[in-house]
């Protein structure tokens, strides 16, 4: 299936890439570290023998994926009356910084501000005719989705050390190097230096996915390495073409 969301940096377009590099054998636990729109998550098959985790340190995502999780028809309620108009989107987004209100009321502003934004970067009012009823549509179907799915708000780092055993597979999709300023200050430069020393010391096996540059290629030349190559959307003219890396500690 589906995600119900746009994401910055979302892997639509990769996830069957991602997903045919999978291992072979089936692991006890899946846990997607990175989880966004969760679109790997979506696009798996679920097994009921399978712990699955999605984890972000996004908290109005997380509140977003937890209501849906849980309350999928009163956040649907919550919606029903949301128009698409640049007054609303600001006063949607200045609500987003006050207290005062419900969890369900901030998933439903959450939900209606990426699906509004330009890019889905939920600060600025996409002009581009759009809804959010197919998101809202959506919303039964990914709640049954996310039944057995255990949702977490950790970092990465302690996400990692709380879930890592042998039999553990770990999707990673952090923010790309030189892209972190778009997730806010929850990931900076030293920690693809980070992550990279708690992945080489893990029990279980991970499959990350990052941008094609010399750092990353340098930081992970102990691992598989392989490259993907995809169309990027956002490229009118010239080459459209864009490279992406599959590292894996697995063959
Ligand atoms: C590239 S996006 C993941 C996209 C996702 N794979 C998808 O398909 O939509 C990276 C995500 O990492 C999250 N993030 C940033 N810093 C983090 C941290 N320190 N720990 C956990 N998640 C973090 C961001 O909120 C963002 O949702």
């Amino acid at each position: 299936m589906n995600s119900f969301i746009p994401w910055i940096g979302g892997k639509k377009l990769l996830r069957k890439e991602i997903l045919s590099r999978f291992p072979k054998e089936q692991p006890s636990r899946y846990i997607e570290v990175f989880g966004g729109a969760g679109w790997v998550l979506f696009a798996k098959e679920h097994n009921s023998k399978q712990l699955e985790v999605y984890n972000d340190l996004n908290g109005d995502l997380v509140n977003l994926y937890r209501c849906v999780k849980y309350h999928a028809q009163e956040v649907q309620r919550e919606c029903e009356f949301l128009l698409n108009s640049r007054e609303i989107f600001i006063n949607y987004k200045e609500q987003m910084n006050i207290n005062g209100l419900t969890d369900i009321q901030r998933a439903a502003r959450f939900l209606y501000l990426i699906k509004v934004s330009f890019g889905a970067d939920g600060k600025t009012y996409g002009t581009n005719a759009k809804n959010i009823s197919y998101s809202v549509n959506m919303l039964p179907e990914i709640s049954k989705r996310l039944n057995r799915v255990v949702i977490e708000n950790k970092s990465y780092d302690n996400l990692i050390k709380v879930y890592d055993r042998n039999n553990a597979l770990f999707y990673l999709d952090p923010p790309y190097y030189k892209t972190e300023k778009y997730y806010g200050n929850l990931f900076d430069e030293e920690d693809h230096i980070k992550l990279r020393d708690i992945l080489k010391d893990i029990k279980g096996k991970f499959i990350l996915s990052y941008n094609d540059c010399a750092f990353i290629r340098e930081l992970y030349s102990d691992f598989y390495i392989e490259e993907v190559e995809r169309n990027n959307n956002l490229v009118k003219d010239g080459d459209s073409r864009y490279k992406e890396l599959i590292i894996r500690n697995y063959k």
